[in-house]
């Protein structure tokens, strides 16, 4: 069902605004709701979790973090969190999240 909402997406989106679109695509379907709209870890089911999902609007969590490390949390989850594998994603899937991911990290 959640594919089908991404596919649908991505068929509307015009050729050019394609990659970058991809990633906010897959997120809202598949992340936005522990992560939030923000990427600052207040989704909506956020709040009946322990540990809350990651801010990825906090600076420190990006310090030293990889594109590689992403790519493994998102493909394998984080075991004793809600935070579920992913397996389901491409590899192209994953660089566009990542992407995505990245524009909530604070500029300094
Ligand atoms: C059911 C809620 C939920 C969903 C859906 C979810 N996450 Fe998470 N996520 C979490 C929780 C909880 C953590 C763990 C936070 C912690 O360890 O303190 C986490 C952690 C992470 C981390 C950081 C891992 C680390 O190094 O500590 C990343 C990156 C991440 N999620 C990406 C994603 C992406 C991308 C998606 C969508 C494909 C997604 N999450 C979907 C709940 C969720």
């Amino acid at each position: 069902m959640t594919r089908h909402v991404v596919t649908l997406a991505l068929l509307l989106a015009s050729p050019l605004a394609f990659a970058q679109d991809q990633g906010k695509a897959l997120y809202t379907a598949n992340c936005m709701a522990c992560h939030g709209a923000k990427g600052d870890g207040n989704g909506p089911a956020a709040i009946a979790l322990d540990p809350k999902p990651r801010s990825f609007s906090d600076a420190a969590f990006w310090e030293g973090k990889t594109n590689e490390d992403i790519k493994k949390v998102i493909k394998t989850g984080k075991p004793g969190t809600a935070m579920a594998p992913f397996p389901q994603l491409s590899d192209a899937d994953v660089a566009a999240l990542t992407t995505y991911l990245r524009t909530f990290e604070p500029k300094p």
